[in-house]
């Protein structure tokens, strides 16, 4: 008999990255040739204040094993509030996994400036790791 191979989990993960911060550090990240996992598809979002609850608990909806915001430096954001607010909503929807009984870790928020490509990669690894600790999500992919 032959051994079974067994296939790795590869998270999904959806990642809304500001277009001041976080998505020019992922350009930074490729100018300097650093390598971050592919389990990371981006949105380009023009300030995280535009990233609605139902943004990420529609995403998570639809089988994302995770999603991550990430957006300018704490006191830096160009609409001034966008990031903070968007922290406030990210917690209530680690609250509302939570109740419903799923890991409220795969949903988080980072902050980070243009000039930290290097950071980037790292976020995106560090949350590949996690989400492939927590294992796949039991919602249904839709996608
Ligand atoms: Fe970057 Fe608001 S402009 S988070």
């Amino acid at each position: 008999m032959e051994p079974q191979t067994q296939i790795a989990f590869e998270p999904q993960i959806l990642a809304f990255c500001c277009k001041y911060c976080a998505y020019a550090a992922g350009d930074l990240a490729g100018s300097m040739r650093l390598n971050y996992p592919a389990n990371v598809k981006i949105i380009q979002v023009p300030c995280t204040g535009r990233v609605d609850m139902l943004h990420l608990l529609k995403a998570i909806e639809e089988g994302a094993d995770g999603v991550y915001v990430a957006g300018c430096l704490e006191g830096e954001c160009h609409f001034l509030e966008g990031n903070l607010k968007t922290k406030r909503k990210v917690k209530a929807v680690q609250k509302a996994l939570a109740e419903a009984g799923l890991e409220p870790e795969r949903v988080k928020m980072f902050n980070l400036s243009s000039a930290m490509g290097p950071r980037f990669a790292e976020i995106a690894q560090e949350m590949t790791d996690a989400i492939r600790e927590l294992g796949p999500t039991p919602m249904e992919k839709q996608c």
